[in-house]
């Protein structure tokens, strides 16, 4: 798993037609489902799985102060140096959200973990271990906010493709699919990276491999329940993956 996204940090921002727009995209449209759930008073944000920093960033540039985390070194140290490159101010270390209360401590008014990062951990046992660290991170009522893969809708298969389509960038043209093949609730990904060099006519093809556990969001609901999280619910239509929230009892 840490060497999939170690491996994928410099290309991340590919699976993205526009990287720069999604992130102003997404950032505004968290803000407003943070705003609409828990108020005008959420300042402290905790990612627990920020990547190269899809959701930190934008968040860091509307106000926000944001500390993030992430289990992968590279998207890390590559998340800092976007961070630096648009002038944002954000801690950010390399943490599993499993060990997120031990590592950055309470007190935060949310915790965010977008973008379909839960389901890499394979087991209830495993989500429950996170969503507890997670609720330890934060004040009492604070929010947790997750987005997961609408899994309850996703076939299961063997030799499923997922098609990203192809990027230009520089002189270099980019083929990007994922292949998804089932076993059970879990899945084994394959990340194809075809990179051609148009002026050389060099292509070479990268791929990189990991598991998720097709969750599904109703499923995962009960977890945050069980993880001690009170008004629990799905909201759909408000983002591009189901956003499923929680709130920690006062
Ligand atoms: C699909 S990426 C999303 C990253 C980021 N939120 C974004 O949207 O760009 C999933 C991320 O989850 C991270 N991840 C997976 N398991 C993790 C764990 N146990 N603790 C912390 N991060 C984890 C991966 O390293 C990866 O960066």
């Amino acid at each position: 798993m840490i060497d999939f996204y170690d491996q994928l940090s410099p290309f991340y921002h590919l699976i993205y037609e526009d990287w720069e727009a999604n992130i102003a995209w997404q950032a505004e449209r968290l803000s407003r489902i943070i705003r609409a759930q828990w108020g005008e008073h959420v300042t402290s944000v905790l990612d627990v799985s920020c990547g190269i920093g899809t959701q930190s960033l934008g968040l860091a540039r509307l106000g926000f102060q944001v500390t993030a985390s992430d289990l992968s070194p590279e998207a890390i140290a590559r998340a800092q140096k976007e961070a630096t490159a648009r002038g944002l101010r954000i801690p950010f270390s390399v943490c599993d959200m499993r060990e997120a209360f031990r590592h950055h401590g309470g007190g935060f008014d949310l915790v965010l973990s977008c973008d379909n990062s839960v389901p890499h951990l394979l087991s209830d046992e495993d989500i429950l271990h996170a969503l507890q660290a997670m609720y330890a991170c934060l004040r009492p009522g604070g929010g947790c906010l997750l987005t997961i893969r609408a899994y309850d809708k996703e076939a299961r298969g063997r030799g499923i493709v997922k098609p990203y389509g192809i990027r230009e960038e520089a002189s270099k043209r980019f083929l990007i699919f994922q292949v998804w093949d089932f076993e059970g609730e879990q899945y084994a990904l394959s990340m194809y990276c075809i990179e051609d060099n148009l002026q050389s006519g060099v292509a070479k093809t990268h791929v990189m491999r990991s598991r998720y556990y097709a969750i599904s969001p109703h499923h995962l609901l009960e977890l945050m329940e069980q993880g001690g999280f009170a008004e629990v619910r799905r909201l759909d239509d408000v983002f591009y993956q189901p956003v499923l929230v929680g709130t920690k009892k006062v």
